[in-house]
């Protein structure tokens, strides 16, 4: 009720009464009120006028279950929604919601993490209000080696998604960073519980730097946020939204077709290496190539000295530009 709130006072342009408030949500004025109290505590602005009725000033950037839900324009992904103030990581979180049988397009969002985790082992700096941190579970009855190709789709998703809500057009650093003039904005975590044959469930955690203000100097270089690339605040759960109906579109094309040659043009349109040079780290093996784009199964086609193309999966190598983080 309350995301219903919160969607029908934004959708409206001017007050809204009390009585329609009621009417449409079939509750009582004091049921009502009471959510337009709770709202004024969490930060939303509504102005309240005797026989006019309430009317949504501005909403700052709130994140709960219900502003994220008010915001969604999915079908069916993203509708059950797992927020959390604070956890360890979502990716460990959403792995514990499919543990005890999270539906298919879950989402878990945290407004902080204590333990994000990074590709490599790494730690994913999470804090309070300034990030999308969140996982979504997905069960696609699929074989195992499919899982990687759903960590480019969410690439593409969030890149498309941002520019659906805001303009700004990521790029995408195979296979999963998103970055904006040369650094990193986005990075996307997989992780998968499957047997032989088929999938149990993935999780496909993001994490998006969106109005961070300042990095700390060892990855000031390499990483920024939307804000320091425009200099406004955005609101996440507007952005969250866009995201997850790309999402829900991209990953349904994926399921009808088992991988990815319905993205592939639009993936390779995004792709910051396409073209240039790249330097592949594998763990035998280091060379330079042209990016040549991506094969219908996710690989990077690289272009060697030799002019053969070496098919180069992820997760097995890092692939830098040889001139930097791109
Ligand atoms: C990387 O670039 O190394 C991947 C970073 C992924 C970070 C996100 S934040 C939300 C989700 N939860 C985590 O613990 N990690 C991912």
């Amino acid at each position: 009720m309350k995301a219903e709130v919160i969607r029908l006072l934004r959708e409206c342009d001017t007050y809204l009464s009390g009585q329609e408030l009621c009417e449409s949500l079939h509750v009582s004025r004091t049921a009502v009120w009471k959510v337009i109290k709770q709202l004024k505590e969490e930060g939303y602005a509504i102005e309240a006028v005797r026989n006019k009725g309430y009317y949504l000033v501005e909403s700052a950037d709130v994140l709960t279950a219900a502003e994220i839900r008010s915001c969604m324009k999915s079908r069916w992904m993203g509708h059950k929604v797992e927020f959390r103030e604070e956890t360890d990581s979502t990716n460990t979180e959403a792995r514990r919601q499919a543990e005890k049988g999270a539906l298919d397009g879950t989402l878990v969002v945290a407004e902080c993490q204590t333990a994000g985790k990074g590709r490599r082992g790494r730690h994913w700096t999470s804090p309070a209000g300034t990030g999308i941190w969140m996982s979504l579970v997905l069960k696609p009855k699929l074989e195992p080696s499919c899982a990687p190709m759903l960590t480019l789709l969410a690439g593409l998703a969030v890149s498309v998604g941002i520019e659906d809500y805001c303009g700004l057009k990521p790029q995408i650093k195979w296979p999963n960073d998103l970055t904006l003039e040369g650094k990193k904005i986005c990075g996307i975590l997989t992780e998968m519980s499957a047997d032989m044959e088929m999938i149990q469930y993935v999780v496909v955690g993001i994490g998006i730097n969106v109005n961070i203000e300042e990095f700390p100097e060892e990855i000031a270089r390499t990483a920024t946020s939307l804000y320091l690339e425009t200099g406004k605040k955005l609101k996440r759960s507007g952005m969250i939204a866009c995201i997850v109906k790309r999402m829900e579109e991209y990953y349904e094309k994926f399921l009808s077709m088992a991988d990815l040659s319905c993205i592939q043009e639009d993936y390779e349109e995004r792709l910051v290496n396409l073209n240039r040079e790249v330097l592949v780290l594998a763990s035998k093996d280091e060379y330079k190539g042209i990016c040549r784009g991506i094969n219908k199964t996710g690989e990077l086609l690289v272009e060697r000295e030799d002019k053969s193309i070496s098919q180069v999966m992820s997760g097995e190598v890092s692939v830098r530009g040889v001139y930097g983080y791109v």
